[in-house]
């Protein structure tokens, strides 16, 4: 559907120092600005009232100059329609002046240095490709209807208090609500003043890497892991140390053998569905995480970032509910439970290190969107959030289920996998033998995307294990993806 579009009053700059009757001085004007390409041939040209009304002259001076362009061959009238720059004056190619180099072709002129490795390495629409593999909701089954009243009642409540400017720190309903949420359901003792909001949970892993690292500290990660935390810890200059994992999750004594050779600054751990493997990290394991953080005074930096999902058994609560040194930094995310694109995640942590996180934000970002923080909030105190994540488990649940049943139907002897108690994705082990990255070859050039081991490696070597994501499709779709994937080996 093509959205109407609005024009905006074309800006004109008009030559002072030039004697010519102004008339001529607008019809130059234009000719110039169609000579450096940004008035493109087919390009409308406003009425002769509103551009008269935006350079404050009589209209009839605008009349004249649009005359003389005309007569020149400049524009054309089409129809009742209005003036247009005419289709037969060519494109012209962009002249180099710095001044009038469209911003994108200008060359970088300052000093800077950008690294030979940067590039965008987050996902976003727009490779054509369908992925297979991401742990992402069905944005299909999210709370639109209830976000919306939502949006438009806090939006009407108290336009002044969200629309002005607010804390760094989040709106306080939104933290309450959040505090709320954390007491009851994942055991930590928070306060609304024990909670930061932030742009979804990337921004609380900058924060903290920001507050926290120095060039040259080490940072111990999964040796399987998030790659985004990765990143942001080595742009604080961090060492990383991977650490190995088995079927109990992270390898506690591997970090504890890490700590007599160097002293860790932190920890970065997924120990409720470790990314990308999905295995929730033993209650041993946990008790002696914690307990090294305490006794060798590093940060353990949990990432918690889709804890609704879990399918079976009794829930698991977070590391930092059984903190009692002040080791842990909680990062929380609403992308699982509402949308990825709904950007409010969170960061629990120590009082005075909040503070700093919170000063440190608002560098960077005055502050988050409060309107829809309010909004979400209301929702949390609705229970809306509550029930749609319920939904959400049941579903999820069962389309894990038509993917473990589908996949040992089609591809049994290829794939080795434990079912996962929890998380919206699946990792699987290839049969020896079997060419992943071949098999993730074909696959692309069908136009779908599967991520192998490789990707998630901290080595970046190959490994022979891909990752399935349940969570976003339906069993229908489901049932396709798995035929697709028999089909491509
Ligand atoms: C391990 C991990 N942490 C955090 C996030 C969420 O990030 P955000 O809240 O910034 O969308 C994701 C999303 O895929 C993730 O996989």
């Amino acid at each position: 559907m093509r959205r109407p579009v609005h024009r905006w009053e074309l800006g004109l700059s008009l030559d002072e120092s030039d004697g010519a009757p102004l008339s001529r001085r607008i019809a130059r004007a234009i000719m110039d600005e169609v000579r450096r390409g940004r008035l493109m041939p087919g390009a409308r040209l406003p009425g002769s009232r509103s551009l008269a009304h935006v350079l404050h002259v009589h209209r009839n001076t605008v009349i004249a100059a649009y005359e003389q362009l005309a007569g020149e061959g400049w524009t054309e009238p089409l129809r009742a329609r209005g003036t247009f720059i005419a289709r037969s004056v060519p494109r012209m190619p962009r002249r180099t002046s710095r001044a009038t180099t469209p911003i994108h072709a200008k060359p970088l002129q300052v000093r800077f240095d950008v690294p030979a490795d940067t590039k965008l390495d987050v996902k976003h629409g727009g490779t054509g490709l369908r992925s297979l593999s991401d742990g992402v909701p069905d944005v299909r089954l999210a709370p639109v209807a209830a976000l919306t009243r939502a949006y438009r009642r806090v939006l009407r409540q108290d336009p002044q208090d969200l629309l002005a400017y607010g804390h760094p720190q989040g709106h306080p309903r939104l933290r309450t609500a959040l505090g709320e949420m954390l007491r009851s359901r994942r055991g930590l003792m928070a306060e609304a003043d024990d909670v930061l909001v932030t742009s979804g949970s990337q921004m609380a892993l900058e924060l903290v890497a920001r507050a926290l690292l120095r060039p040259g500290d080490t940072v111990a990660v999964e040796a399987l892991g998030y790659r985004p935390a990765w990143t942001v810890f080595r742009q604080y200059g961090a060492a990383l140390a991977p650490l190995p994992l088995d079927a109990c999750g992270l390898d506690v004594t591997a970090l504890e053998a890490l700590c007599e050779r160097s002293a860790p600054r932190a920890v970065y751990v997924t120990p409720h569905h470790q990314y990308p493997t999905t295995v929730t990290l033993t209650a041993p394991r946990r008790i002696a995480l914690l307990e090294l953080a305490r006794r060798k005074r590093f940060a353990i930096i949990e990432d918690d970032y889709d804890h609704e999902y879990h399918y079976e058994g009794r829930p698991v609560l977070p590391m930092a509910s059984a903190d009692g040194a002040g080791v842990v930094l909680y990062v929380g995310s609403l992308a699982k439970v509402l949308a990825p694109g709904v950007r409010l995640g969170y960061l629990v942590a120590p009082r005075p290190l909040l503070a700093l996180v919170t000063a440190l934000r608002a560098s960077i970002d005055r502050q988050g969107d409060h309107a829809l923080e309010c909004a979400v909030a209301d929702l949390l105190e609705r229970g809306e959030v509550q029930r749609h994540a319920q939904r959400a488990r049941r579903i999820y649940g069962a389309r894990r289920d038509a993917l473990t049943q589908a996949l040992g139907r089609e591809l049994g002897s290829e794939l080795a996998f434990v079912t996962p108690s929890g998380g919206m994705t699946l990792w699987a082990a290839v049969a020896d033998g079997l060419d992943v990255e071949a098999w993730a070859d074909r696959l692309r050039a069908d136009g779908l995307m599967l991520y192998t081991g490789r990707r998630y490696a901290y080595d970046g070597k190959v490994r022979g294990n891909v990752r399935l994501a349940f969570a976003p499709f339906d069993e229908q779709e489901l049932a396709q993806w798995v035929r697709l994937l028999r089909k491509a080996l």
